[in-house]
């Protein structure tokens, strides 16, 4: 594994998925593999979790960690080629890629879609120019269009909780007062298909995937139908793919404690950071089938284990 963008730079998931479970056994038993090593930490919007898990997952691997907020602590990038910069936009993306990578032994970075432009967003531009630019391997921490640490993380978290060999998996859509990216749901799906799981995504018509992400999943518009049976319930909001970035609002989506009774006892998740009682209710959220909590927790040991991979390829 060179760059960590999408599944598709993984040989394995599931391999990589017990490295994971059993790198968190023993989180320091490799605190010497990343001595004089530095990773840059890219920010083009906020982040939680992925810049504290993945911060800490260098420090465990002996690695420095350099952050940036570039939108408040450097210059504003340009992307477009060709552009004649005289306005707001001070440097282009390929100085400062190259640049950064001169600096760096890898690059994570983070930065979302526009929702304005489908095409630019699905051609992921941004984080591309950082492979082509940059000269070191590049950590997606979530893009236009997906986000694979979490994904990585949420099937470690499925495998550790699993009770059948096969769980019956369903990403249930949820309403939101924000337009909100298709990374989150992409990444997901595109993961669960690459393991070849039992996933059914069930959302209103006006917010379906697109067909490349959702894959082999069964899609069932009849939330309660979906969720009948189900092991796992994912929680998650996203805007129009096909009517792009529309928001779509339809607050009985809600996944509460009654909504989950006709599940197989299932275990609730969601990447955080969650608005409670407007995508899940007090109830659901703090009952004990949440596994919310270890899933943000199991963003720590993947990104240790995609720093390690990397590591050992430099
Ligand atoms: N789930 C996730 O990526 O959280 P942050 O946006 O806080 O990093």
């Amino acid at each position: 594994m060179n760059n960590f963008l999408s599944v598709e730079d993984v040989s394995d998931p599931m391999i990589l998925v017990k490295a994971a479970i059993n790198l968190k056994k023993d989180p320091y038993a490799d605190s010497a593999i990343g001595k004089n090593k530095v990773l840059g930490l890219i920010f083009f919007n906020p982040s939680l979790r992925t810049r504290m898990s993945t911060t800490r997952a260098a420090l465990n691997l002996g690695m420095q960690v350099i952050s940036m907020n570039v939108t408040q602590d450097s210059w504003q990038l340009e992307t477009a080629d060709g552009a004649i910069m005289d306005q707001g936009k001070a440097e282009h993306i390929k100085e400062a890629a190259a640049v950064m990578g001169s600096y760096c032994d890898m690059l994570g970075v983070r930065s979302f879609p526009t929702l304005t432009n489908r095409e630019e967003d699905y051609s992921e531009e941004l984080i591309n120019a950082f492979v082509q630019y940059g000269s070191v391997p590049v950590i997606n921490l979530e893009s236009a269009t997906l986000h694979p640490l979490q994904s990585f993380a949420d099937l470690m978290t499925i495998e550790e909780h699993k009770r059948v060999e096969k769980p019956k998996i369903v990403m249930t859509w949820a309403p939101h007062i924000k337009s909100l990216p298709q990374s989150v749901a992409n990444s997901f799906a595109q993961w669960m298909n690459a393991v070849d799981s039992d996933l059914t995504i069930t959302c209103p018509k006006e917010v379906e995937l697109s067909p490349d992400f959702a894959g082999k999943a069964v899609i069932e518009k009849d939330q309660d139908r979906a969720l009948e049976g189900a092991d796992f319930v994912y929680v998650k909001n996203w805007s129009s793919y096909n009517d792009y970035g529309r928001i779509y609002d339809d607050e009985s989506w809600t996944v509460s404690i009654d909504k989950l009774k006709n599940t197989n006892n299932a275990k609730l998740m969601h990447c955080l950071p969650v608005r409670r009682n407007v995508v899940i209710a007090d109830d659901a959220m703090d009952s004990p089938n949440s596994i919310i909590q270890n899933q943000a927790e199991n963003r720590l040991f993947t990104a240790q284990q995609v720093l390690k991979t990397i590591i050992n390829k430099l």
